[in-house]
C-alpha cells in the first residue's frame, strides 16, 4: 500500500493507495516499483530527520541540509500513519523542511518519505 511506481520514459509518478492485480502501463510498457533507499552514503543527505513539535513534527531533508537549487532539490515530503498520509510540496529556494500539524496524530507516524528530483526516494520508517 502507497506504493509508488515510475515511467521510465517520461518520469511520471503515480502513488498505489490501494494494491491489485493489474499492471501500471505508460508509453506501451510496465511502470516500475520505486524502491526507496533508507541508508545515506554519499556527502548529500537525504534521509529525512523528524523533530517534535508543540502542534506535530517538523521534517527536516538530511541530517545536513540538502540543496534547494533549481537543478537539485527535495520535490515533495510525505508523512504516513496508518490513517492519514499527508504530502507537501517544495520549491527550489525554499529550505528542505516542512511542519506537519498532526495534533494527536504525532506518536503515529509510521513512515516519512521523500523526493529528491535528482537522487530519488527515500524513507525513514519508524
Ligand atoms: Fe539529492
Amino acid at each position: 500500500m502507497l506504493s509508488l511506481y515510475s515511467c521510465s520514459t517520461c518520469g511520471k509518478m503515480i502513488l498505489v493507495v490501494q494494491d491489485g492485480d493489474g499492471t501500471l502501463v505508460c508509453h506501451d510498457h510496465p511502470m516500475t516499483r520505486v524502491e526507496e533507499k533508507s541508508s545515506d552514503a554519499g556527502k548529500e543527505k537525504h534521509l529525512p530527520v523528524i523533530e517534535k513539535t508543540p502542534a506535530g513534527i517538523r521534517v527536516k531533508v538530511g541530517s545536513v541540509p540538502h540543496p534547494m537549487e533549481k537543478e537539485h532539490y527535495i520535490k515533495w515530503i510525505e508523512v504516513i500513519g496508518d490513517t492519514f498520509l499527508y504530502t507537501a510540496t517544495l520549491k527550489p529556494g525554499e529550505k528542505p523542511e516542512k511542519e506537519f500539524f498532526l495534533g494527536n496524530l504525532s506518536g503515529q507516524v509510521k513512515k516519512v518519505r521523500i523526493n529528491c528530483n535528482v537522487h530519488g526516494i527515500w524513507a525513514n520508517k519508524s
